[in-house]
């Protein structure tokens, strides 16, 4: 018998977005419909990746220099896409990750500087031509970013720490990401109500993975 690949869905946007309460209402929402889903993260997602992922949330700012910033996540990625996604979407399940390589490229390109086009090619030297079959896109205003990330438990705020401008940065990288990839991505209104997101999010998947909504 052969068992149909599961799709591959991202949450991608700044901070307080509202990315992983957004992950668990469309996993139920899938589970609701019969399909088998897992939740997962960026940095992070297995064992080997959870441990880098501490090197990059925690401790100082400037810790590492962007290259090395850059490679570190590509590492757990890498680790986190061998060890749990690929296994999960072969075996018909359905993956959804609070972040990807959507991240990479509006933290530290967009966000730090780092040449895009040396993380297109990590891109492609770890994890090939893999990619989400949807990424949603949340669009957070800044006001709303600082409102909902002031008092992040477990010290995570490494990024949180960085300047105004810094954010506005990734914010912009996610909207040229939107715009050059309009068949793999679509925004979504971080400010409005978790209610209205999840809708729209449900909205996206149905439509764009070929499903019925309701
Ligand atoms: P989180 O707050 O969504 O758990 O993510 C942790 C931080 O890691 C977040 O501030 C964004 C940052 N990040 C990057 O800078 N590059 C990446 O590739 C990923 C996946 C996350």
């Amino acid at each position: 018998m052969q068992v149909e690949t599961g799709r591959f869905i991202t949450l991608e946007g700044g901070e307080g977005a509202g990315k992983s309460t957004q992950a668990k209402l469309l996993a139920d929402w899938l589970r609701e419909r019969a399909i088998e889903t897992e939740i997962t993260r960026e940095p992070g997602g297995s064992p080997g990746a959870e441990e880098i992922r501490k090197l990059l949330v925690t401790g100082e700012v400037g810790r590492w220099d962007s290259l090395t910033e850059t490679l570190l996540h590509y590492a757990a990625r890498r680790d986190h896409m061998t060890s749990r996604i690929m296994p999960a979407l072969s075996s018909g399940r359905w993956v959804i990750s609070d972040r990807f390589f959507d991240s990479t490229l509006a933290y530290q390109g967009y966000g730090q500087g780092v040449d895009l086009d040396v993380i297109g090619r990590l891109r492609a030297l770890t994890i090939g031509a893999f990619k989400p079959d949807l990424t949603i896109i949340l669009d957070v205003a800044p006001e709303t970013r600082r409102a909902r990330v002031s008092g992040r438990p477990g010290g995570e705020d490494r990024y949180e720490r960085m300047t105004e401008a810094f954010h506005a940065r990734v914010r912009n990288g996610f909207k040229v990401i939107a715009s050059s990839e309009p068949e793999r991505c679509v925004t979504v209104d971080a400010d409005l109500s978790i209610a209205e997101v999840a809708a729209a999010i449900q909205g996206a998947v149905a439509q764009r993975l070929g499903f019925r909504a309701g």
